[in-house]
């Protein structure tokens, strides 16, 4: 009777789809006040006068919250490496500067949403406006190397002597993309309901980590965390947006202290995209060099990204070039610029989605420069360690992942080259990316208690963002305690629970199925052992995780993509994608495909769709709805199907799963770049690939494979 590896139903769907899982604007508690934020309109300044009277004179306001009357937050706190670029922008009304356009200069306090809202439209704010920069260039000479890249991360790295070996090789692919600013766009905005009870804070609000948020409240209020309650019951969505806490939560904290009520903050979508994280624009030079067998010599990628004036938050865009592939030499940097615009974050893939779009276009290219096939130069450069340090892979099944996507793809009666099949007004073309995404551990606590009833709670403070984790850790506790998944009661989402991992780079169900199954497998010896009914066990992986060998551990995949592409419009669909994964073992196929296939119709919607443009003469994002900022809907999706490769690997926690969240994402804009290049013949190297380009560029009668218009 094992539940691992079987296809369960989500536990809580019934939940969902009858409305009885509550989210976190939707906790009711008595006596609750309405705050509506004000922001900025300009990018950089400050606030020189806020008529406090022009608000309150709205039916139902009661307060306005504005740096001169909020509550003092800690300064110099320390949250450690993943969530300290992030902190700046909690500082919400702590000085009358202005950093950005949308900052929150104030908020109204009001009996309802609506009342808030317009006394928050009626609040007369002046501004001492300063001259501000928010166009991100190639080649700045202001850029800096942050944190997350030189002192935190293996940003700028390099081995042997690429520059000498990029000298000497036979062939050389000397290239350049751009991916632009993505916002993560949950379907549940921010929102929170702050309480404070006799020196506590509970916090009902959208979060990826109830740990991690009540942490960062404790140290902002200086607080015992143990004081600081994060409710995160049921959560729609984060991609990153709510990996660490934002804006929205600490204006809900500083106005209930300031009404001493109850109060509730809900951002709306045009809110969102100066508080909710975006990824950060990259432009990316790839340099490959390699003999004429396609045996690469030297791999350099440069990544320039695109930083705030509070937060130093950057990806790892060039981490991937390091290790997918045997050079003898390489060198990978990144910089940054800080422009006067909202704050770049963790957006699903972090770095490795556009650096992977970059790596694996340019792979491409020199494929065909070599008159290779691009799978046959990937196996060519397969490692048989981790090319950027030596160590040992967990386990790599890259190859098979390419090789098993080739057999059911077709890949094998492809003519490899382009512009040749055409049928109609449509060229079609057909192409393939590699994905890769490290796999990480986290420690975390959990307890277990055999119920009198003969049922057993899990408790441990993990949450479900949507991607199934409720439904997982319920299976993995079954099988440690030798039950039936009817019989599991798995209580999450709550910090209280117990200090555990976020939801997110991946590491979730490996980090808490890691705890949660301690706990099951310790209460179950416990209970063999003639512990009577109501024990709990309360256990901890700390120890195990440091106790972890230093290998290298990463998923990989194959993504291929067949695209047609309209001679007359310039419009890509994409007709067909298969993504194959070896992710370790996977927990739930059901829960698994929905994670895998949703990933790669993201990744659709980064090839084609999905761009935030700053506007230079606001100093922010153009896109600020749904209307404006596009992603794929079913009519853009046609046949897309996965493969999950079975692997073992015995270098993972004993739950042996990888993470399947984000790799889902890493290579898809690739495989469809690349197939749009074998469709036209033509290079699209700018996200999205936009129909204006591809029908000016592709299709205007230059390309010697369509001929004469
Ligand atoms: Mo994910 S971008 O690490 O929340």
């Amino acid at each position: 009777m094992t539940s691992v590896g079987t296809p369960v139903e989500r536990q809580d769907a019934r939940a969902k789809v009858t409305g009885a899982a509550t989210y976190a604007y939707e906790h009711r508690v008595d006596g609750v006040l309405y705050a509506w934020p004000v922001t900025s309109t300009i990018a950089r300044g400050r606030v020189a006068d806020i008529d406090v009277d022009s608000a309150m004179v709205t039916p139902g306001v009661v307060a306005v919250l504005h740096a001169g009357n909020a509550a003092r937050l800690e300064t110099d706190i320390d949250l450690g490496p993943v969530q300290q670029a992030s902190v700046p922008e909690l500082y919400v009304l702590q000085s009358d500067k202005i950093a950005y356009r949308g900052q929150i200069v104030a908020a109204v306090i009001a009996t309802s949403a609506e009342a808030a809202r317009e006394g928050a439209e009626n609040l007369l704010v002046r501004y001492e406006e300063q001259a501000y920069d928010a166009v991100f260039r190639a080649q700045d000479p202001r850029a800096y190397v942050p944190a997350m890249l030189g002192d935190l991360g293996p940003g700028n790295v390099s081995r042997g002597d690429a520059d000498a070996a990029l000298e000497t090789a036979e062939v050389v692919v000397d290239v350049a993309y751009t991916t632009p600013a993505q916002h993560p766009h949950p379907m549940e905005p921010h929102s929170t309901l702050a309480r404070w009870t006799d020196g506590r804070l509970t916090l009902y609000s959208s979060e990826q980590g109830p740990s991690n948020t009540s942490q960062a409240f404790a140290a902002l209020l200086a607080m015992d965390a143990d004081d600081v309650e994060v409710v995160c019951d049921y959560v729609g969505g984060g991609f990153g947006a709510k990996a660490s806490p934002r804006p929205p939560a600490v204006l809900a904290v500083l106005a209930a202290k300031l009404v001493d009520r109850p109060v509730k903050v809900a951002w709306n979508r045009r809110l969102m995209t100066a508080h909710a994280t975006y990824r950060s624009p990259t432009i990316q030079r790839i340099r490959l060099g390699a003999d004429g067998n396609g045996k690469l010599g030297a791999i350099v990628h440069e990544a320039q990204h695109m930083t705030s004036a509070l937060s130093d938050y950057v990806d790892q865009t060039a981490s991937s070039a390091r290790m997918m592939y045997a050079a003898e030499h390489a060198r990978t940097t990144g910089t940054a610029v800080r422009l006067d615009v909202p704050s770049a974050g963790w957006m699903r893939g972090p770095g490795e989605t556009p650096g992977m779009f970059g790596l694996e276009c340019a792979m491409d290219e020199l494929a065909y420069r070599l008159d290779l096939d691009p799978i046959e130069l990937r196996i060519r450069n397969e490692p048989e360690v981790d090319p950027s340090d030596g160590k040992p892979f967990s386990s790599r099944n890259l190859l098979t992942c390419l090789q098993t996507g080739a057999e059911q793809f077709g890949w094998a009666d492809r003519d490899r080259r382009p512009g040749t099949r055409r049928y109609g007004r449509w060229l079609v073309g057909t192409g393939v990316a590699a994905s890769r995404y490290p796999v990480f551990t986290v420690p975390s606590r959990a307890y277990a208690t055999a119920e009198t009833d003969g049922t057993f709670t899990v408790a441990i403070g993990a949450v479900d963002i949507g991607t199934g984790s409720r439904t997982v850790l319920t299976q993995i506790a079954a099988d440690a305690l030798e039950v039936p998944v009817a019989r599991i009661r798995l209580d999450l989402g709550r910090a209280s629970y117990s200090v555990a991992a976020f939801a997110g780079a991946s590491l979730g169900t490996a980090s808490w199925g890691w705890a949660v199954e301690k706990a099951g497998r310790t209460l179950k010896a416990r209970l063999r052992d003639g512990a009577p009914l109501g024990t709990v066990v309360d256990v901890d992986t700390t120890a195990e995780v440091s106790a972890m060998r230093d290998v290298s551990r990463n998923a990989y995949g194959a993504q291929f993509a067949e695209v047609k592409v309209d001679t007359v419009t310039g419009q890509i669909r994409v007709e067909r994608m298969l993504g194959v994964f070896a992710a370790g073992r996977i927990i739930n196929p059901r829960t698994a495909r929905s994670q895998l296939i949703g990933g790669m119709i993201m990744g659709i919607g980064g090839a084609l769709m999905e761009a935030a443009d700053i506007d230079e003469a606001l100093g922010d994002f153009v896109q600020s709805d749904l209307a404006g900022y596009h992603f794929p809907t079913h009519a853009d999706i046609s046949d897309i199907d996965i493969v999950m490769l079975p692997e073992a690997d015995d270098e993972l926690s004993p739950v042996g799963s990888k993470g399947i969240g984000e790799i889902g994402v890493v290579g898809a804009a690739a495989a469809i770049a690349n197939a749009v290049h074998h469709a036209t013949g033509q290079r699209f190297r700018n996200l999205p690939l936009r129909l204006e380009d591809v029908r000016d560029a592709a299709l205007d009668g230059t390309n010697s494979y369509l001929g004469p218009r």
